[in-house]
């Protein structure tokens, strides 16, 4: 979605603008621009598509300057154009904008009646007119930025500068995350920490209803009605590196490989013998779940798949009742709220506006915790929860989330056991067979990634195919939603994940010779289940490919074509029998030639509803 550099030094800025789009492109968009502020003249450049394109553009053009904005733009108010590409430009004023204003309509027309034209279709340039009408009355730029803040409804990241007061950048966040860098004798900002990491690790997070002004030497934040606010600079432990694909071809595949170090990490200091470190979970004591009675799982994407698979640890390893649901519908439901209710977000990027917007209806809604499961320190959700558990991921670029997702799973994992041993549910055997098996998990999933040759021959049976279904039962089912959704989201086949035992009630009407049916089959106790619907599918004619583990009558044949994974644990199966189902993805996106790490009209962070 939408990115924000935005830069104030002694030295021309163009080109960390440049980097830091680069670096925000993962996060899907359709145009981009720059503009940079020089003796009194404004060097205003945008180009539709990649950022490539805008640099080639400032190579011939030149943009020359010690202070400068610079935007990624994924449309919401107006068609991807060079036109409604941001920076936008009303008089002296020159703005980047992230997030969407909701009464832009009727601005616009009180604006039009005081005689401003529109350039473009944008919310952002209703903003920068209502800003400038509020600056020709009052002659003083930050109590307009201010008064105009509180005319707006909406959520917005904001990055503004003056032509006639080139010294100073204006920024302010409500509801779309916003970083400030800081520099030695420079200062920045952007929406996301990695655009600035090749020029500092230092930051400081602006928090809802903060303004900042930024000149080289000074930083100056305060509310929305002027009170001074002091901040914390914060140290990321990022760094530039962590972002690079180095030998592989895409993110998303390097991402992949990536996950036996990934978990590893994420297992890092938490194992304590047969026990899981309290440490695990920020802040937490051994007391804090046992009352427990219900948990309510909020997320979006991959990341409400996560939850599906986590009710079922939950459910088991807590004998506690779990719901699951997507953000974007629990925030407009009136939800009842019982005694003793958890409240977990999971979430890769922390900024996911449903996933945030939940959160804060929750801590009115009565729950007693709020825990959220994210892989970005600093972000939005981990500030605003009661508890968190860091997935340690790293940096996860590729937009189809991967290793996110599998670290979530573990972190699920993990905080069942923490609940179920402080309920009392949890036995000393069951827990410490479940340890022993994560201890294995890393090198589990080495032994998975090498069926990536196999995998990738498979995915060329479904080159041309425009439809495909995926199967499974029990935790697998949203195992298979997730395979579905990876498939769908890089590679554009259209695929959809069923519950096996569904089928008959709808989707087996789809099912003839040009639908392959892909089924998740570890060796687990509804494994007998499961070949049956595979039989009902078989009779209709359908290509069959079953990922299956263990011993069992499917049998290869012309219909049918068996990848045998190997064995292991089945509190394990969910982590592990995602691993085929991404590369099957990876593969049939890179045949089917598209843009694998941002896939079109895609966001890595969605941070607007
Ligand atoms: C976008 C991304 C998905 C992600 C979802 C939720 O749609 O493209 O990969 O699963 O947002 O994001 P979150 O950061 O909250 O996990």
């Amino acid at each position: 979605m939408c990115g924000i550099v935005g830069a104030v030094a002694q030295r021309n800025v163009s080109q960390i603008l440049l980097e830091g789009l680069s670096r925000l492109e993962y996060r899907g968009y359709d145009s981009a621009g720059i503009c940079t502020l020089d003796n009194g003249e404004c060097h205003l450049i945008k180009t539709l598509g990649k950022v490539n394109k805008l640099k080639e553009a400032v190579k011939e053009e030149g943009c020359p300057g010690f202070i400068g904005i610079a935007h990624t733009r994924w449309a919401t108010h107006g068609v991807p154009s060079t036109a409604n590409a941001h920076p936008h430009v009303c008089d002296n004023l020159i703005m980047v904008h992230n997030g969407i204003i909701e009464n832009f309509a009727s601005l616009k027309e009180d604006l039009i009646t005081k005689g401003y034209n529109f350039k473009s279709q944008t919310d952002t340039e209703v903003l920068l007119c209502l800003i400038h009408s509020l600056l020709k009355t009052s002659g003083n730029l930050m109590s307009a930025f201010r008064t105009a803040l509180k005319e707006v409804k909406g959520s917005f990241g904001l990055a503004l500068m003056d032509k006639n007061d080139p010294e100073r950048l204006l920024v302010a966040r409500c509801g779309s995350p916003l970083i400030i860098g800081l520099g030695i004798g420079e200062n920045f900002v952007a929406s996301d920490t990695l655009a600035l990491l090749p020029v500092t690790r230092r930051f400081i997070y602006l928090e809802e209803n903060e303004l900042a002004v930024l000149t080289t030497d000074t930083i100056e934040v305060t509310d929305l009605d002027g009170h001074k606010v002091e901040k914390n600079i914060v140290e990321s432990d990022l760094d530039a590196e962590s972002i690079s694909k180095g030998k592989y071809r895409h993110f998303m595949q390097k991402e992949i490989f990536e996950q036996p170090l990934s978990l590893q990490n994420t297992l890092l200091g938490r194992l304590d013998n047969d026990e899981i470190a309290l440490e695990t979970v920020v802040g937490i004591n051994s007391d804090t779940f046992k009352k427990l009675d219900n948990i309510q799982i909020v997320a979006c994407g991959t990341s409400y798949h996560a939850g599906l698979v986590g009710r079922y640890w939950f459910e088991e390893l807590t004998h506690v009742t779990t719901n699951v649901e997507i953000a974007s519908e629990y925030r407009y439901r009136k939800a009842v709220v019982k005694p003793n209710s958890l409240f977990i977000t999971i979430s890769q990027s922390g900024e996911t506006a449903d996933t945030l917007a939940s959160l804060r209806i929750a801590k009115e809604q009565g729950y007693e915790h709020s825990i959220c499961i994210c892989n970005v320190n600093g972000s939005s959700l981990v500030r605003e929860s009661d508890f968190t558990i860091f997935t340690k991921a790293g940096a996860e670029i590729g937009v189809a989330s991967t290793k996110a997702f599998t670290t979530q799973l573990l972190s699920l994992l993990l905080l069942a056991l923490i609940i179920g041993k402080q309920k009392g549910c949890v036995a000393q055997a069951q827990q410490q067979n479940i340890i022993e098996a994560i201890r294995k998990l890393p090198a589990l999933c080495e032994e998975f990634l090498a069926c990536d040759k196999n995998i990738q021959s498979l995915a060329e049976k479904f080159s041309g195919k425009r439809h495909c279904l995926f199967l499974g039962r029990g935790i697998m089912y949203p195992i298979a939603l997730e395979g579905a959704l990876k498939l769908k989201e890089i590679s554009y086949i259209h695929a959809e994940g069923y519950a096996a035992g569904e089928l008959k009630h709808g989707p087996i009407a789809l099912i003839d010779k040009e639908m392959p049916v892909v089924v998740v089959a570890p060796d687990n106790a509804l494994m007998d289940k499961l070949i049956s619907n595979v039989e009902e599918v078989r009779a209709r004619g359908a290509l069959i490919y079953i990922f299956k583990s263990g011993e069992s009558d499917i049998k290869n044949d012309s219909q049918s074509k068996i990848i045998n994974l190997p064995d292991c644990p089945e509190v394990l199966q969910p982590i592990l029998f995602t691993i085929p189902l991404q590369l099957l993805a990876y593969h049939c996106a890179v045949i089917n030639g598209t843009d694998v790490d941002q896939p079109r009209n895609l966001a890595k962070s969605v941070t607007v509803e």
